[in-house]
């Protein structure tokens, strides 16, 4: 007995010792990015201003609040902003040293950029030469995972981890009484296995936007982490981690504790409540998932009562002045591209031929070449510009800048090296390559960058032409959303508009735009379910053909559904190693996307929540759209305009709305 006590006291102290140096551990460096399209020259002023501003924020440790701190250096125009934050269990002494170290780190990192950020274990110090305070910022983001994977039941840790995460996210957005936005949490995963998490936002951020960055963080962790014991998804405004071993000071009485996960039996019914002992605060995961979905819903449908019709024609982006910075010297693409040899040739869009190239310095890029008699692609060229050059995401591809000569009209991105998702998923030999976790990949990743057109961005943007030529992949197989020659900014109050020239692809053109050229962050989320059924069936919507006799992919995937076998329309590539529970679940989302009545379709931030919430149960979706029933419900005179649809690329010109 005597030596049972002596042990537990041993561990007990062997923690506490744990911890302590826990504690006063000199801070660890974890990452950094250096924005390299930005720069400026050696002993600028810029460059003055961001090294007093970087040396002088760590005396500024004692009026930090919550850990946070905002300032600038300098005038305009060699303003900088810089900004630090230090994660909330760590002591003043420890944020101190943190930040000393990591601003002088990231001096000294980013040599000549005018945009950096540097992440600690313990802190992180970002500066920029545009404004950051208050501004959510999901670029760049790091990811990094723990080498060890996970014993045991790999679904219900999945199912921990996403209850664990949401309530803290839901407690940092919305529960915050500190101010610090920041929370830990802890759930048993078996009877010896802690789960420990941590999520915290810049103090700074507006609640819904604390919201916002979690949830792409969180959402990322399938992408990053899967199957593993820890996982850290670092972001410019918010941070997530978590890890079978504790990583911060654990503070009894500020830890979110998690009941264990209850069974699939009590999670339909939700919410019951059980009164295990110990357990501090609790929010049920599930009420958690039912509520942000309820909420969800919620303003959907309030969103959706909100019509705006004071809309002009349409809202296309003439203006491209203020973007000098991003202008290139045609003789450097000339160089950069072999002067547009065919040899450099790698594809050829609707407006022009694109070209791969590479910059002296060595960076990869594709050049789209509008081809010089056309007119028409003009209009398309600023729209592109205006508006790409204002986002960055890194489910879009990167607009690094352009170049107008004479009748050169030119756009420089980054080079996305494994072409576009029809090329693999079309293709009978190179779609074997896609398996069901690199698909599923791809479809959050379209998912976070549509999101972000539709929401996260300070403009609300609508695609208008998602599909699956228009789906990049990158070296990982991550999706990049690109052509944004035809995407229209939307004001941010404003839910949908008509257009009278209507632009798309048939076969992923919601009903309500093809006929009545109604077009709305619903027509996006209409081509997106399209997306997500061809990259599961591996068939294409546009020339679509089935032996049994279904008219289109969409009621192919109906007829499947509605007979109870729905994973009978999966690719045959697939059915070797998948999982069920997330096919289904994005087969049923995919169908929910393409629901005739726009209002029955989910907004993306409910699809992002449908996607990656287990316990969120969702509604059953109705009889799909189906393309050749909407035909004949045509009226004749709308019937001709249709009649010029072709397979391909559509431009119907002057079809009078109704
Ligand atoms: C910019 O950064 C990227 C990624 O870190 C790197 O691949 C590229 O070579 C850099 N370009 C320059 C000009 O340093
Ligand atoms: C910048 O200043 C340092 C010392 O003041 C000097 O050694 C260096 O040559 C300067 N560099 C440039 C590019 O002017
Ligand atoms: C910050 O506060 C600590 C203790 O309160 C003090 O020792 C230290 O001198 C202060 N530092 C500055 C720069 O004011
Ligand atoms: C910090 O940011 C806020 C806006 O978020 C701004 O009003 C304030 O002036 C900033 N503080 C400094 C020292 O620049
Ligand atoms: C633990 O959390 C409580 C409540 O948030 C707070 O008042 C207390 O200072 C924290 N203790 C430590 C050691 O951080
Ligand atoms: C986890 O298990 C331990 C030991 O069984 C228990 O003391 C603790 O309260 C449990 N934690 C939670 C959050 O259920
Ligand atoms: C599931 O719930 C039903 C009633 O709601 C009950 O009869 C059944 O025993 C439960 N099963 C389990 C495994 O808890």
């Amino acid at each position: 007995m005597a030596s049972l006590y002596a042990n537990i006291v041993f561990v007990f102290l062997f923690i506490f010792l744990c911890f302590t140096r826990h504690g006063e551990a000199a801070p660890t460096y974890t990452s950094h990015f250096c924005d390299n399209a930005t720069s400026f020259k050696p002993n600028s002023t810029y460059q003055a201003n961001m090294k007093a501003l970087l040396s002088s924020l760590s005396s500024h440790t004692n009026s930090s609040k919550n850990g946070f701190y905002n300032t600038t250096a300098g005038r305009d125009p060699n303003l900088v902003y810089g900004t630090f934050l230090c994660r909330g269990d760590v002591s003043a002494d420890l944020c101190r040293k943190c930040i000393a170290m990591a601003s002088n780190d990231i001096a000294r990192r980013c040599v000549t950029e005018k945009v950096g950020v540097i992440w600690y274990d313990e802190c992180t110090v970002r500066y920029s030469d545009q404004n950051i305070f208050s501004i959510i910022r999901e670029v760049p983001g790091m990811d990094i995972s723990s080498s060890k994977s996970i014993q045991g039941d790999k679904d219900g840790f999945n199912q921990l981890l996403s209850s664990l995460m949401k309530s803290l996210m839901n407690r940092v957005a919305y529960d915050d009484q500190s101010g610090k936005k920041f929370a830990t949490g802890e759930a048993n995963f078996t009877g010896f296995q802690t789960l420990y998490s941590l999520v915290q936002c810049t103090p700074d951020l507006a609640n819904a936007l604390c919201f916002r960055c979690l949830q792409s963080a969180i959402a990322s962790i399938p992408m990053c982490c899967d199957g593993r014991q820890g996982g850290t998804v670092l972001l410019p405004s918010c941070n997530i981690r978590f890890d079978m071993s504790p990583f911060f000071r654990r503070n009894s009485s500020a830890a979110l504790l998690l009941p264990p996960p209850s069974s699939p039996n009590s999670t339909k019914q939700g919410g019951r409540k059980k009164s295990l002992p110990i357990i501090v605060a609790i929010v049920g995961p599930v009420v958690t998932s039912s509520v942000l979905l309820a909420l969800g819903l919620l303003v959907l449908r309030k969103k959706a009562r909100k019509k705006y019709n004071a809309v002009p024609e349409e809202n296309v982006v003439e203006d491209v002045e203020g973007l000098e910075s991003l202008q290139f010297d045609l003789s450097t693409i000339e160089a950069a591209v072999n002067n547009f040899s065919s040899d450099n040739k790698i594809g050829e869009g609707g407006f022009g031929e694109v070209y791969k190239g590479k910059l002296c310095n060595g960076r990869e890029i594709a050049v789209k070449r509008l081809s010089k008699s056309s007119n028409q692609g003009t209009k398309e060229f600023k729209n592109e510009l205006a508006l790409l050059s204002k986002l960055q995401h890194r489910n879009l591809v990167r607009l690094l800048g352009f170049c107008l000569d004479g009748e050169e009209k030119l756009l420089v991105y980054e080079f996305v090296p494994n072409k576009s998702l029809d090329y693999f998923l079309f293709d009978p030999e190179r779609r074997g390559n896609l398996d069901w976790s690199g698909r599923y990949k791809i479809i959050q990743g379209i998912c976070r960058g549509l999101l972000y057109l539709h929401e996260d961005s300070q403009l609300r943007i609508i695609h208008r032409d998602l599909k699956t030529s228009n789906i990049l992949l990158d070296e990982d197989m991550n999706a990049k959303i690109s052509d944004f020659g035809m995407a229209r900014i939307f004001g941010v109050d404003q839910t949908e508009t008509n257009t009278r020239r209507i632009v798309g692809t048939y076969g992923y053109m919601a009903p309500e735009y093809a006929m009545q050229g109604h077009f709305s962050m619903k027509s996006d989320v209409f081509s997106f379910g399209v997306l997500i059924l061809e990259i599961i069936s591996g068939k294409t919507n546009s020339s679509f053909y089935d032996s049994e006799g279904a008219e289109d992919l969409i009621s192919y995937c109906w007829n499947h559904w509605r007979t109870g076998a729905p994973l009978e329309m999966m690719d045959p590539n697939l059915r070797t190693n998948y999982s069920r529970n997330e096919v289904a679940r994005c087969i049923h989302v995919g169908l929910l996307c393409v629901q005739e009545d726009p209002s029955k379709r989910p907004m993306m931030t409910t699809v992002i929540l449908m996607l990656d919430s287990y316990s969120v149960s969702l509604p059953q979706p109705q009889k799909p759209a189906s393309f050749l029933c909407t035909r004949n419900e045509l009226s004749p005179q709308e019937a001709m305009g249709l009649g010029e649809l072709s397979n391909n690329e559509v431009s119907i010109t002057e079809l009078e709305p109704r």
